[in-house]
């Protein structure tokens, strides 16, 4: 598919035109976040990744997002929205929103035939230092398409999803990994069929029962607002000394990833998951500027999870994404030992103690 299949053709603008003023709709959907295992890290033109990455989809960090739509007189000549987040008003959330009205208009060219009233919130808290903008992209994706298929009913379920996915690109990268569960391929790479630049798809291929029920528990070390935006990030990678081989890099951790799902390899998925981790903070502090978003307290933690796993030959893991937060992995047979281990152990590198406990989920849901 090219981006050109996006474009609606099943309406056009008279039927735009022909909807009464007035009328209104409303959509509401529930996005989770995802945590990925092979990093996206470096983009080109269009969100367009520079390497293909997979995540976990999680279940409980999750944005629920309504837009009412009222459809207006005349096209407006810039988007008419609000924008209310945990149930207020929030202007300085209105740049980033314009900025994807814009880049998605394209695809969904009703938008400014209406008045969109945008209330989003998050079930984890604000200030976690957890990015929401994976999980709010998505959501806010999904109630647009939706509207479009309230204005214009189209058939395809599978195309629905898809879309919905490329949309939530153009607003975060890794958003488009947040429609569908439970692992999802995002960007082109030779062994993943049906895998594209343009979309996130579900994993295609068999994974081994222990995968299925995975666990993430989220160590909350730095609740601050992060020092550098992953746009900023990715753009560093543009000239970065190490780029081509990382990005070579990644497709072949996804190559040996596929054999780990198959077989159930604990060994070699700690292996692949935690290097992918050090690798994305590497990539940041060789970049020009250099910089470091872990804190002491990842290091500790990290530390303390290799102790832990060579005393008792736990299968548990870490990853991070673009922050000093640690994502704890480990299968469920072990979550009681994991768990009282967090407790005992890792707690106190936590900014007031607190973490949050999820685990793989299953995608958005319409509400
Ligand atoms: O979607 P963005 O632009 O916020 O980038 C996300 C980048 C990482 O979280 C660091 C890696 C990833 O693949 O999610």
């Amino acid at each position: 598919m090219t981006e050109k299949d996006f474009i609606p053709t099943h309406y056009s603008k008279r039927n735009i035109e022909s909807v009464q003023e007035g009328k209104q709709g409303k959509t509401v959907w529930k996005s989770p976040s995802n945590i990925a295992l092979v990093k996206y890290w470096g983009k080109r033109e269009n969100q367009l990744p520079a390497n293909p990455s997979i995540s976990f989809t999680l279940d409980s960090c999750a944005t629920v997002t309504s837009v009412t739509f009222t459809k207006l007189k005349n096209r407006s000549k810039t988007f008419a929205f609000d924008v209310l987040f945990e149930g207020e008003s929030r202007p300085d959330f209105r740049p980033k929103i314009a900025t994807f009205l814009n880049r998605i208009e394209t695809y969904l060219p009703f938008l400014r035939w209406y008045n969109l009233r945008i209330e989003t919130s998050n079930s984890f808290p604000h200030s976690s230092g957890i990015a929401s903008s994976a999980s709010g992209m998505s959501a806010l994706a999904l109630c647009l398409i939706d509207m479009e298929n309230d204005i214009a009913p189209m058939a395809d379920e599978e195309f629905f999803i898809k879309k919905a996915s490329f949309l939530a690109r153009l607003g975060s990268g890794s958003a488009c990994r947040s429609v569908e569960g439970d692992i999802v391929h995002w960007g082109y790479h030779e062994k993943t069929k049906g895998s594209s630049d343009l979309y996130g798809i579900k994993f295609p291929y068999a994974v081994d029962d222990i995968f299925k029920e995975y666990q993430d528990t989220i160590l909350l070390v730095d609740k601050g607002k992060k020092e550098v935006s992953s746009t900023l990030g990715h753009n560093l990678m543009h000239g970065h000394p190490f780029a081509q081989r990382r990005f070579e890099q990644a497709h072949t951790n996804l190559d040996r990833l596929h054999k780990v799902f198959s077989s159930g390899d604990l060994d070699g998925f700690v292996d692949i998951v935690e290097s992918e981790a050090l690798t994305l903070h590497a990539m940041m502090m060789s970049s020009r500027p250099y910089f470091i978003l872990m804190k002491p307290n990842t290091l500790e933690i990290i530390n303390k999870i290799w102790a832990f796993r060579k005393a008792t030959q736990s299968k548990v893991c870490f990853t991070l994404d673009a922050g000093a937060n640690v994502h704890v992995l480990y299968p469920k047979m072990e979550k009681q030992r994991v768990l009282e281990f967090i407790e005992n152990d890792l707690v106190a590198h936590c900014e007031k103690g607190h973490y949050i406990c999820d685990r793989i989920g299953y995608g958005a849901k319409k509400m």
